[in-house]
């Protein structure tokens, strides 16, 4: 029997953990399957619990499973406490702990989602796109990184710091990607300003002689951020560094039409992967059961595929979330009234309907 840790976090993060689950039991259903759930404390919920962000027993429970969906951390509840022990240090915890350094953020525009977006129907049709960002490097990881005295006036030092090692081996994750796809990496970076940069840029080129089969292009993260909205389609695979591609994912979210859709994988070198949405705790709506569980559901998706190799059961809940767009269900982020959004529980609901119905017919 698999055994998938929940992590629901804080803020809406238990709301649509709650949801996600709900659908993998629907799947385990359908398709008889057996999952166990575990749940485990992060981020807030876990400082107010323990004293913590990161208990002990969450690694443990983490590291002894075969999966790990995580809904959300942090809050303005826990914003003014020690910056040691932030709900988001659980979630930068875990990451390094479980080496989880290739984050693949999949963004995509669903047919009935394109004439609803704030862009326009020719710039969206057939965007199929992946961020591949890094995870546990660069200026989220380096030391020191503190508040201090500079030039005799009030300072601050944060460091950006990356070994050749780390950028190879996400690089390579990228070149394996786009070989499954349209065959095209772009490596994003700042190489006209930055030292890392320029390492980064050396790499990939460095790297890309392994991949003779695959096309390898850069551009500075100022214009990528630009050319995102008015051509998005010319992106395949996007590959770069953790800060970079934190801003860029949430950017791009607004392409498949909001950010509560979509999904990521952060997996390691041994097989293990721990899966979120790209969206945070959504404070301004937590509690009000208004939240769009896809973007969790869509990552439990992802779980089945790369954790447990569950391919056809995967693409059965990505065409449930279409089937329940195509039908009509929006959440307040979707609806054209943000007033009048069906709840999360319904929208999920419209989901394991049709995952029902799909299993049915087969
Ligand atoms: P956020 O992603 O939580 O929210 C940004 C906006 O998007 C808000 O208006 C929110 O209501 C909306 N939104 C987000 N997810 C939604 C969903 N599923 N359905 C509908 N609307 C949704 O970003 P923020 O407000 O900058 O951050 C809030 C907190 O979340 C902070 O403490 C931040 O550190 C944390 N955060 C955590 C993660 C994570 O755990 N992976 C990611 C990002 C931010
Ligand atoms: C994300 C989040 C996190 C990040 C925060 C909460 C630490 O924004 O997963 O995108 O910056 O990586
Ligand atoms: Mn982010």
């Amino acid at each position: 029997m698999k055994q998938i840790v929940l992590l629901p976090g804080d803020g809406i993060g238990p709301e649509i953990i709650r949801e996600a689950r709900r659908v993998l039991e629907s799947v385990a259903q359908a398709y008889e399957h057996q999952f166990c759930f575990k749940e485990a404390l992060i981020g807030g919920a876990a400082i107010d619990a323990t004293g913590q962000p990161l208990p002990p027993e969450t690694i443990e429970a983490c590291l002894t499973s075969d999966a790990i969906l995580l809904g959300a951390v942090g809050g303005p509840k826990w914003d003014s406490i020690d910056s040691s022990i932030r709900p988001e240090k659980g979630l930068l915890g875990i990451r390094k702990e479980l080496n989880l350094f290739a984050n693949l953020r999949p963004v995509r525009v669903m047919k009935p989602l394109i004439n609803e977006s704030a862009l326009k129907p020719e710039v969206l049709e057939g965007v199929d796109l992946l961020i591949v960002r890094e995870l546990t490097g660069g200026l989220y990881f380096g030391q020191p990184s503190e508040r201090r005295t500079v030039d005799g006036e009030d300072g601050v030092v944060d460091t950006l710091v990356y070994k050749k090692s780390e950028i190879k081996r996400i690089v390579h994750t990228a070149f394996e990607a786009a070989r499954k796809r349209q065959g095209r990496v772009l490596s994003v970076d700042k190489a006209n300003v930055l030292e890392s940069s320029r390492l980064w840029r050396e790499t990939a080129i460095e790297v890309g002689k392994e991949y003779p089969d695959v096309l390898l292009d850069h551009m500075l993260v100022d214009n990528a951020a630009m050319q995102l909205i008015r051509e998005p389609k010319q992106f395949d695979v996007v590959v770069t560094e953790n800060l970079f591609g934190d801003i860029l994912s949430d950017e791009a979210s607004m392409i498949s039409g909001s950010i509560g859709l979509l999904p990521s994988a952060s997996l390691n070198d041994r097989g293990l992967g721990l899966y979120e949405p790209v969206h945070g705790s959504a404070p301004d709506i937590a509690g009000t059961n208004t939240a769009n569980p896809l973007a969790a559901i869509a990552s439990a998706a992802m779980l089945l595929e790369h954790s447990f190799g569950l391919i056809e059961e995967a693409r059965t809940i990505e065409t449930a979330i279409e089937t329940a767009l195509i039908n009509g269900y929006r959440t307040n982020d979707l609806a054209s009234d943000s007033k009048k959004g069906i709840t999360t529980i319904e929208m999920t609901d419209a989901v394991i309907q049709s995952i029902q119905k799909k299993a049915y017919l087969s």
